[in-house]
């Protein structure tokens, strides 16, 4: 149930228990009163009459008396009066009330009962006629219109509660669903958009209450957690420039041997004039290469806000193989990029999706340490995200990394892409290329997927949206066999 309707429900429930309970405490008041009115009315009326029928009897005798109380009953009076024996010889039950409220009335005093039961008032005025012995004028009211009132009374109290019920119901819905439900609900889109790594999104509540300041603190929390999911991609990139660093200055070397020698070779007097032209120019070649080559690898580890640009990813696959090109010479590894048909144009951040490429080739790298082949294929295809990204079918670039190596066992392959995870010894690996990959390329709406078999061989592939028509059907990855 949603909150805004708990909250709803919670205060209806309450509200009408307390109007019920206060009706209910009404109406018993109410009915004590007429109880009490009624039977002060009958002492009034009892008394008035038990001093006449006294009169009429001491004057003209009992049968007179019993004229006046027949008359009184007449014409439709809704007390009945009669007159009760309360002596010895009146028998076991000569009035209607129990023996203690009769016993009352025996001993002179007035009493009165209510028989719930039966929805009567009885009052007793001690009345002691001549020749009959004691007993007592007993007057019976029925409740019935009490009853009737009390029971319209219930109606219009069951009915006024049920329209405060509902209009109140009706506001604290509305008024639930916008302060609370509402902005509750945008939270959990920003809970939900942040769990599945868009650090972007920003809760939009200008409220300036407790749920309004969750928001605020939600959104410092996704700058907070942007920020550090940046430094630690940046760690991974310095992470892979250290790898490459032996590689680099090795790559580095012939260029400046051959910048030594033919520097050497244009002292003035050793060479003719074409000659100093010719090393003055392989002089400059030399140095645009290393310009480059240090260039490539401060692009690569510089920190850089990401920015999102239609790309070729043929030219991203190409300039990542020439940049590890050096290290996996060095470790007896042949890269190579089999080239798509078309230009695969997708919009990314080209030096991100480097730096994913990078990781698995490296991977890719260290999982062949007696050397072998790994290429990089590049494919548009129609795929289905994984479960759970409730993403439908689409067109998708496809780019795979497949390696000869050792291929991954099933109790590391569930481990692949949590932070740190690694199966390197100590100062080899940090485990971050993987869950920094798979940041990135979600946060690109793409996902990476792997196929591998253990001593042939891995496929990772990097599925990343593809804009374009022209899709061919996805196939497995191939490979690994
Ligand atoms: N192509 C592959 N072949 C075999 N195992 C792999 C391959 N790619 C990844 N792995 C396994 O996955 C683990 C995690 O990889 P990940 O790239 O996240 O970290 P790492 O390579 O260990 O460290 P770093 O990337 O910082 O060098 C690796 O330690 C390795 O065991
Ligand atoms: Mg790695």
């Amino acid at each position: 149930m949603k909150l805004a309707r708990k909250l709803t429900f919670a205060l209806l429930v309450g509200m009408c228990a307390v109007l019920a309970f206060h009706a209910h405490l009404q109406l018993e008041r109410e009915a004590e009163f007429y109880e009490e009115d009624t039977k002060g009315d009958h002492l009034h009326f009892g008394h008035a009459i038990a001093d006449a029928m006294r009169e009429v009897a001491s004057v003209e005798g009992e049968a007179a008396a019993a004229r006046v109380l027949a008359r009184v009953n007449e014409g439709g009076n809704p007390v009945h009066l009669r007159w009760v024996a309360l002596g010895p010889e009146a028998g076991p039950a000569p009035a209607s009330a129990p023996p203690e409220v009769l016993a009352e009335a025996r001993a002179g005093h007035d009493a009165s009962w209510t028989d719930r039961a039966a929805g009567r008032v009885y009052t007793y005025v001690p009345l002691a006629l001549p020749g009959r012995g004691p007993g007592a004028l007993e007057l019976a009211e029925s409740l019935e219109q009490q009853r009737r009132y009390s029971w319209t009374s219930s109606l219009q109290i069951v009915a006024a509660t049920g329209a405060i019920a509902v209009i109140s119901a009706g506001l604290a819905f509305v008024l639930g669903a916008w302060f609370v439900g509402r902005p509750i609900g945008k939270l959990i889109e920003a809970a939900q958009r942040i769990g599945a790594g868009d650090l972007a999104g920003r809760v939009d509540l200008r409220q300036r209450d407790e749920i309004g300041e969750l928001a605020r603190a939600m959104n410092a929390m996704a700058d907070h957690l942007a920020a550090a999911l940046e430094q630690l991609r940046h760690a991974d990139r310095l992470a892979t420039v250290g790898k490459l660093a032996s590689g680099i200055a090795h790559e580095l070397g012939t260029p400046l041997n051959v910048i030594t020698g033919r520097a050497m070779m244009i002292r003035p007097g050793d060479s003719s004039a074409e000659e100093i032209a010719e090393n003055a120019r392989i002089v400059v070649e030399q140095s645009e290469r290393m310009t480059k080559i240090i260039r490539q690898l401060l692009d690569f580890a510089r920190p850089r806000r990401p920015e999102k640009a239609p790309a070729d990813l043929a030219a991203i696959a190409r300039s990542t193989i020439h940049f590890l090109t050096p290290l996996a010479e060095k470790r007896r590894v042949e890269l190579a990029l089999l080239e798509p048909g078309a230009p695969p144009t997708a919009s990314v951040d080209a030096g991100q999706i480097q730096q994913v490429l990078a990781n698995l080739v490296m991977n890719g790298i260290d999982a062949m340490p007696a050397g072998g082949p790994l290429a990089i294929s590049i494919a548009a295809v129609r795929a289905r995200p994984p479960e759970g990204r409730g993403a439908p079918e689409g067109r998708y670039f496809r780019i795979d990394v497949r390696d000869a190596g050792a291929g991954i066992a099933a109790d590391v392959q569930q481990h692949l892409f949590e932070p740190f995870y690694t199966t390197k010894a100590p100062g080899e690996g940090t485990g971050l290329g993987l869950s920094v990959s798979h940041g990135i390329v979600r946060e690109h709406g793409g996902w990476i997927a792997v196929d591998t078999a253990v001593g042939h061989g891995t496929c990772f592939s990097i599925f990343l949206p593809a804009e374009e028509a022209g899709v061919m059907e996805g196939r497995e990855c191939a490979g690994v066999s």
